[in-house]
């Protein structure tokens, strides 16, 4: 190259590089690619050549032209790489600090009880039944053997709705509607939500039950105490529990026992609390569904989870478990 034009490429190199940034750059370029740059007056001279140094001339001074061209882009990339480092450096991700915890999430526990009941019986070889939580006054009662009137009746302060239906007060009308549609041999479980009008440290307005019944020809109160305490034992994780069957009354049940059982941890420790009702079912309920009561007979219980819930972690106070206190929920997830 010319050294005149080597003159203007080594000023318009320095000129860039001392740009400091692309406003910079810009003014920089004007002063060799403007309109009156010195690149650019170099290109309008050779209006005025001959032909022949017009070839000569402006092969050079494109040649200029592309060198300044190229050194204004490398300043550009540079210029570009610089801002993107900077950028970089600010928002930099410090990989090494410990992460924000997600909570997990987990199942009520209510729901864990249902689960666990659940998978006891199944292996014990019960079956799975669902029913309706709005009830006809006849499942809930009548077929239960507590016709109008019958003073049983007032110990379930009942939530009537519209219709004449009400909210089960317990799962045991799940008995009457199984046997109406199953065979004996019976073997099943029913759990779900029921209502009663009822409301302190042990009893809540909706609380979950879980039903169960078996019928077969021959099957005793014995066989209700081994099934139950054997569920237990499994239920607790222990073969040292603290219970006892105190003869009760129930219409659909003849004998009838409630179950209780005593607190090992929790400010209640010692104290009883019952967790069931149980019975032989009564021939009446049996007749009800067609059965022979001369042939078959069986035992029925309702357990309630939520109590054995109570139970199982010493907690004194089932409204807790409906208050939906994350602080309390978190200690089961
Ligand atoms: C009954 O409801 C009978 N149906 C049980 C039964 C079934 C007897 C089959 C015979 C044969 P009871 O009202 O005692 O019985 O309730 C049964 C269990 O439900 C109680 O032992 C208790 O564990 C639970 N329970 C009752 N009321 C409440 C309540 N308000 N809140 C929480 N749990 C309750
Ligand atoms: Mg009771």
């Amino acid at each position: 190259m010319d050294s005149s034009f080597q003159a203007i490429l080594d000023s318009a190199e320095k000129a860039f590089s001392n740009a400091p940034d692309f406003a910079a750059l810009e003014n920089a370029k004007a002063a060799f690619l403007g309109k009156t740059g010195q690149v650019t007056d170099l290109l309008k001279g050779m209006a005025q050549l001959s032909p022949e140094d017009k070839k000569t001339q402006g092969q050079a001074v494109n040649l200029l032209k592309s060198a300044v061209e190229e050194a204004l882009n490398l300043r550009r990339e540079a210029l570009a790489d610089a801002a993107m480092q900077a950028k970089l450096s600010v928002q930099a991700i410090d990989i090494s600090k410990a992460g924000r915890k997600r909570g997990g999430g987990g199942l009520h526990p209510a729901m864990r009880t249902l689960e666990r009941i659940e998978t006891i019986f199944h292996s014990a070889g019960f079956d799975l039944a669902d029913g309706p939580e709005i009830e006809t006054d006849f499942y809930n009662f009548t077929a239960l053997n507590t016709p109008e009137n019958h003073p049983a009746r007032s110990m379930h302060d009942t939530f009537y709705v519209e219709g004449g239906h009400l909210l089960r007060t317990h799962t045991s009308p799940m008995q009457v509607r199984y046997m109406q549609t199953h065979a004996s041999p019976i073997r099943v479980i029913a759990p779900g939500r029921v209502y009663r009008v009822d409301s302190d440290a042990t009893h809540s307005p909706m609380f979950h039950q879980v039903e169960g019944l078996w019928i077969d020809e021959g099957i005793s109160f014995a066989d209700l105490k081994a099934v139950f305490i054997d569920f237990l034992k499994q239920f607790f994780e222990t073969d040292d529990l603290i219970i006892r069957f105190r003869p009760s009354f129930f219409p659909f049940t003849e004998p009838s026992a409630e179950i209780d059982m005593a607190f090992t941890t929790g400010p209640n420790k010692g104290k009883w609390l019952e967790i069931a009702g149980s019975g032989q079912v009564h021939p009446n309920v049996l007749r009800h569904v067609g059965l022979d009561p001369e042939k078959y007979t069986g035992f029925a219980f309702g357990v309630g989870p939520d109590r054995l819930t109570m139970l199982r972690y010493g907690i004194h106070d089932l409204r807790l478990f409906y208050e939906n206190d994350m602080r309390f929920l978190q200690q089961f997830s």
